[in-house]
């Protein structure tokens, strides 16, 4: 289908909540889909929220099986979401570098629940849901904040560790890939 451009941060569509999708939206979910999943699988990124390609609906996508952006974790399941709520599991938190194709080049120190269920739609209109931790949890999170305008530097509490990956990681064989 088609690869799309990736909205920046700063663009207008990444800092307003997104709408739910409606019976009526269903029919052009697929080809919406399609072009997340070649536009994120193009930046081999590992997750992708709607309005990053302009689109203001609730609806992400995410899942790798290895991927050198993040090459320490663990696998998540290839997954559509749409309309997706979550809940945290107990009061764990963990801290963690994270990066977004929509903040190209930098990483950040992100706290985020360490645990959490989640729940929404497939794309064959059936329900999911999940108990998950750890960077499944991490992503599911950094995904969902995509459709309420929230872009991780947003949710750090010490900005000084925000920086550009040559920066942060000054050894190659230590650093993520850049975007
Ligand atoms: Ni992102």
């Amino acid at each position: 289908m088609a690869v799309r451009p990736i909205l920046r941060m700063g663009h207008p569509v990444l800092r307003v909540r997104a709408r739910e999708v409606t019976a009526e939206d269903w029919v052009d979910l697929p080809a919406l889909v399609q072009d997340m999943k070649d536009t994120m699988h193009q930046a081999r990124g590992v997750g992708l929220a709607a309005p990053q390609i302009g689109v203001s609906l609730r609806v992400v996508i995410f899942g790798f099986e290895t991927n050198e952006r993040y090459p320490d974790a663990e696998a998540v399941p290839e997954t559509v979401i749409i309309n997706p709520q979550w809940g945290a599991l107990g009061d764990g938190e963990e801290e963690d570098w994270e990066g977004c194709l929509s903040v190209p080049g930098l990483r950040g120190w992100v706290p985020r629940s360490k645990a959490l269920e989640y729940s929404g739609w497939t794309l064959d209109r059936r329900p999911l849901e999940r108990k998950v931790e750890g960077f499944h949890a991490r992503v599911i999170q950094h995904e969902c904040d995509h459709l309420d305008g929230i872009l991780y530097p947003m949710r750090m509490r010490d900005l000084s560790r925000l920086g550009f990956v040559e920066e942060l990681f000054p050894d190659p064989d230590q650093r993520p890939a850049d975007d």
